[in-house]
């Protein structure tokens, strides 16, 4: 109807001040005309009314069919998905009635723009949450429409907003190493090997190696890449693939490397939190969350040790823990939970940890190394001081078998001007697990990639 003023098209998110100014001057006020745009979110179809809530990705709306609208053969055939343009009236929600963000949309026309195959049962139980896990990772592209996935995706982007303006603050560059490298980070049984043009390379396990190597001309640097790992084994916490956030940080000691990671943590949490529309939805993921408090626990892994024996967590032999046992993943979970805060545990013991981990001038069989644990998730970080003695290095690579030869680059390091430097990794999925208290990472990524899956 061209008597009709010209409908302004809105993101269904639009209700910050800046852009109610739509409303002010008699915009979103009742009896404002818009055009929205988007997908049925959710739909309920009386007699005489069709309630539809509708969804760009930036929000929702509630918008009531009436009419003669009800009666034509495109509203009688909606569908869960189906795009749609709807022109109409912004009107006050009824007393007593909700709907999202307290505003409705009374229709006075629309277009269906690309109608979605089945009915609303076809797509809710195909993607239902307690469907078999297979069926929802084979429909993830359609589980992401769901509000608990979107949700997670929405906190991740913000994480990783966090992250990265906290890094600036520090004065930290960002740098991209290479995804396809020669060299081995953290042991050679999860290396994901392939062919690079009749040699042998490796998808990378981490890119510390290369973040070492940019402290001269960059200073401290980080990097949020991806890292691979041929894991063995389907745990809800291990990816093939996932968003690895590195940081080098050079003339510092083990005591700065554990004062700056604590700092990072905690400024994160709270740049996420200061938007409210991502503190809204960890609070509908996770409603118990509290920012943790600082300083964090600070635990020996002798100490470690000595706590699973006395609370009688055994090791995966089911015997008491020794001195050099690799805490597993049950047992570092149970300790976790029972303490039920963040912990720096510090001070592994050299043969469980990797070749360039720096050793306790104090207590030589230890490494300057640190896990960040968190309850529900267990470790979300590993960093340590990196051996920065040539002939040390020389010798660690012996010890662990290495041909020393591919890493010469690394080694350079040592021989130009060494420096004290450490660093670490932070896996975002498991920092998101825990944020957002989903039971496994492979929740807290777009499309997850473990064993056994490589689609969709
Ligand atoms: O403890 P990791 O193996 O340490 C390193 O890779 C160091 N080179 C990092 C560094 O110092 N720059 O891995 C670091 C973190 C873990 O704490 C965990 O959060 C995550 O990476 N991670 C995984 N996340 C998901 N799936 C996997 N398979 C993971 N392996 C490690």
């Amino acid at each position: 109807d061209p008597s009709l003023p010209k409908p302004v098209k809105i993101r269904l998110d639009e209700t910050d001040p800046a852009v109610v100014k739509l409303r002010a001057n008699d915009s979103d006020t009742p009896g404002t005309r818009v055009r929205v745009l988007g997908r049925i979110h959710r739909l309920r179809a009386q007699k005489d009314v069709i309630f539809i809530t509708l969804t760009d990705g930036y929000g929702y709306l509630q918008c009531v069919l009436t009419g003669d609208l009800v009666k034509t053969y495109d509203a009688m055939t909606l569908t869960i998905g189906t795009s749609m343009a709807i022109h109409g009236e912004m009107r006050a929600v009824p007393p007593k009635q909700h709907a999202p963000n307290d505003r409705e949309l009374h229709a006075d026309f629309f277009t269906v723009i690309g109608r979605a195959a089945g009915d609303k049962e076809a797509i809710t139980t195909r993607v239902a949450p307690d469907a078999d896990p297979q069926t929802l990772y084979d429909n993830r592209h359609l589980v992401l429409r769901g509000e608990t996935a979107s949700a997670v995706m929405k906190v991740r982007a913000a994480v990783l907003r966090a992250f990265r303006k906290t890094f600036e603050e520090q004065r930290m560059l960002e740098v991209t190493p290479p995804a396809m490298v020669q060299t081995q980070v953290e042991g050679g049984s999860t290396l994901f090997k392939f062919d690079y043009y009749g040699e042998n390379a490796y998808l990378t396990q981490s890119s510390q190696l290369y973040l070492e190597t940019c402290l001269p001309s960059l200073g401290d640097v980080f990097c949020v890449c991806p890292s691979f790992r041929a894991e063995k084994s389907l745990t809800r916490r291990h990816l093939s693939e996932y968003t690895h956030i590195e940081a080098e940080l050079d003339f510092i000691t083990f005591d700065d490397l554990l004062d700056h990671l604590e700092a990072v943590v905690c400024r994160v949490i709270e740049l996420t939190l200061a938007d409210p529309v991502i503190a809204g939805y960890i609070k509908q993921l996770n409603p118990d969350f509290k920012p943790p408090s600082r300083p964090f626990k600070r635990m020996k892994y002798a100490d470690a040790i000595e706590w699973l024996r006395e609370h009688d967590i055994p090791n995966e032999e089911g015997q008491p823990h020794l001195f050099g046992d690799d805490i597993a993943e049950a047992a570092e979970r149970k300790m976790t939970d029972i303490i039920n805060q963040p912990i720096f545990l510090t001070h592994f013991p050299k043969d469980i940890k990797a070749f360039y981990m720096q050793r306790d001038p104090e207590d030589p069989r230890v490494t300057e190394s640190v896990d960040v644990l968190m309850p529900g998730v267990g470790e979300i970080v590993g960093g340590s001081m990196r051996m920065h003695d040539y002939d040390e290095l020389m010798a660690a690579y012996k010890h662990e078998g290495m041909d020393p030869a591919p890493y010469y680059w690394y080694t350079d390091q040592r021989k130009y001007g060494t420096s004290p430097h450490g660093g670490y990794g932070l896996g975002l999925e498991r920092f998101l697990a825990w944020l957002c208290a989903r039971y496994t990472v492979r929740e807290c990524c777009l499309y997850p990639r473990f064993t056994g899956r490589c689609t969709p």
